[in-house]
This record gives structure tokens, C-alpha cells and sequence, in this order.
């Protein structure tokens, strides 16, 4: 099978056809990821809540996102991988940000990356697309930015705001982003900005239209329980079925059931 390219989601667009992502963190679940034939993995520093039990992403570090998109690039042999950088791994300067970027592709097999921003953040884009490092933009609900948000909310639900997302997704695709995830905005306004840029638009929260959807792989399988964004559809609840098989096996253990003469050497 083909390894998916960035060049592979230019052409979807333009056919109209969906581009699937989902998050994945290690090596096991990547595996599950890219067997079931998802377009690309985006090994997302949500993982600083769903795998590291923080209560954001902004501790996130790079020396973490490297360790863990290594063990994700082994695992993929068709989906596209993408590392996303964490919080001041990129806002500081160009410079500081190039070289981080590339260490996704150097060191940990990454065939892209993603940086949370827009404007504020085009000249990383630039520099960092003008060293062969394909850039993917996010904006909207952007996470590394909680604090000045003041929380996780919908973003561009004034005419203002709605106008400025627009904005900031023709200023990212002119820098160079090859792709743009928009997060909890108003599903007409996710239209909108996917009609007005060349580039794939993949979306979170943000409805129906978007060129592909993404959600975090945690969400979908039902092993995030803190709490459950409203855009989330839960596929399975894995955390039951592990839970119900570690007690099973306590069970057997506290009755002397388990191990069995199977189990066993001669
Ligand atoms: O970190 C992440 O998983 C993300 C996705 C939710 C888009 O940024």
C-alpha cells in the first residue's frame, strides 16, 4: 500500500473526496490507526491529557512529542504522519521553530507538522515550509491558547471574529501551509473557509463541509472519560472492555482458577 502524501490530499480536494485523520500516540494503537486505512495520524500534544493525565497541553515538551512519534511512524505504512509542535516549540522565533520542525522529520520519521495559529505565526510557516518541512496551520478553538481564550469555547461566532478566521486561513495558506485544521467553529463558517482557500481544510467540530475530519483517536474509542466535547461520536468503549478483563483476570487469580494446567510447562 502507498505511503499517503500531502500531494494525495490537494488531489481529495479537488475530487471531493473525504481525508481521514485521527490522533494516535504509540506504537499499538498507531497500528490500529493504519490498518483500518486512516489517511494520516496526527500524533496531537493532546496526548499531554489523554495518555499523560495533564489538565492541558501547554507542559507538553519536545523531547515528549519526538518519544512518542517515533514508536507512531514504526507503526504507519500508509497513513502520513504528522507531529505537532508544542506549546513554545515554535512561538519564540523562526529560527527556534525551523529547527524544532525538523527534528519531527530528522529524528522521529514525520512527514509533516502542525503549529496552532495564524497570522502571529506566519513567518514559521514560511521559513519553515521554504526548508522542505510541509506545515499544516490550526486555528479556531486552539488549545496551546486556553488561557487567553479562557477556556476551551467556539471560536468565530461573531461576524467579526468569523471574518478574521477567513483571514487567517488565506494569510497561512499564503505562507505556505499545506494544509489547515479549523477547531469548534460554526459548521457555515467552516464552509466558508473551505470554500475560500486551495488547500485541504480538515476539521474538528467544525461540521460536515470540511475536506476531512479529524478526531482524537481517546474520544473515539471511549478511553477519555474526564470529559466528552460535544463534537465527539464515541465508536466504542474500550475503557469497559479493558476494565472487565482486568477484573476477570483478578477473579480467576483470587479463586485459584487462573493460571490453568494450559497455562503451563512440563
Ligand atoms: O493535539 C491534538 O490532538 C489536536 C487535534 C485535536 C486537532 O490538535
Amino acid at each position: 500500500m502507498a505511503k499517503q502524501t500531502i500531494q494525495d490530499f490537494l488531489r481529495k480536494k479537488t475530487a471531493g473526496e473525504k481525508i481521514t485523520m485521527l490522533t494516535a500516540y504509540d506504537y499499538p494503537f498507531a497500528k490500529i490507526v493504519d490498518e483500518a486505512g486512516i489517511d494520516a495520524i496526527l500524533v496531537g500534544d493532546s496526548l499531554g491529557m489523554v495518555v499523560q493525565g495533564l489538565d492541558n497541553t501547554l507542559p507538553v515538551t519536545m523531547d515528549e512529542m519526538i518519544y512518542h512519534t517515533k514508536m507512531v511512524a514504526r507503526a504507519a505504512s500508509r497513513a502520513l504522519v504528522i507531529g505537532d509542535m508544542p506549546f513554545m516549540s515554535y512561538q519564540a522565533g523562526i529560527n527556534e521553530a525551523v529547527l524544532n520542525a525538523g527534528r519531527f522529520l530528522k529524528e522521529a520519521g514525520a512527514s509533516a507538522i502542525k503549529v496552532e495559529g495564524g497570522a502571529e505565526i506566519a513567518p514559521q510557516i514560511k521559513a519553515m515550509t521554504k526548508s522542505d518541512i510541509p506545515v499544516m496551520a490550526h486555528i479556531g478553538l486552539t488549545p496551546q491558547s486556553i488561557h487567553r481564550m479562557g477556556g476551551y469555547k467556539v471560536q468565530g461566532k461573531t461576524e467579526e471574529s468569523a471574518k478574521r478566521l477567513i483571514e487567517e486561513a488565506r494569510i497561512v495558506e499564503d505562507a505556505g501551509a499545506c494544509a489547515l485544521f479549523v477547531e469548534a467553529i460554526p459548521s457555515s463558517l467552516a464552509k466558508q473557509i473551505t470554500e475560500a482557500i486551495s488547500i485541504p481544510t480538515i476539521g474538528i467540530g467544525a461540521g460536515p463541509d470540511c475536506d476531512g475530519q479529524i478526531l482524537v483517536l481517546h474520544d473515539v474509542i471511549g478511553l477519555f472519560e474526564r470529559f466528552v466535547p460535544k463534537f465527539v461520536k464515541q465508536y466504542a468503549n474500550i475503557k469497559s472492555d479493558a476494565l472487565n478483563a482486568v477484573k476477570a483476570y483478578k477473579d480467576e487469580v483470587d479463586k485459584g482458577l487462573f493460571p490453568g494446567a494450559s497455562h503451563g510447562f512440563k
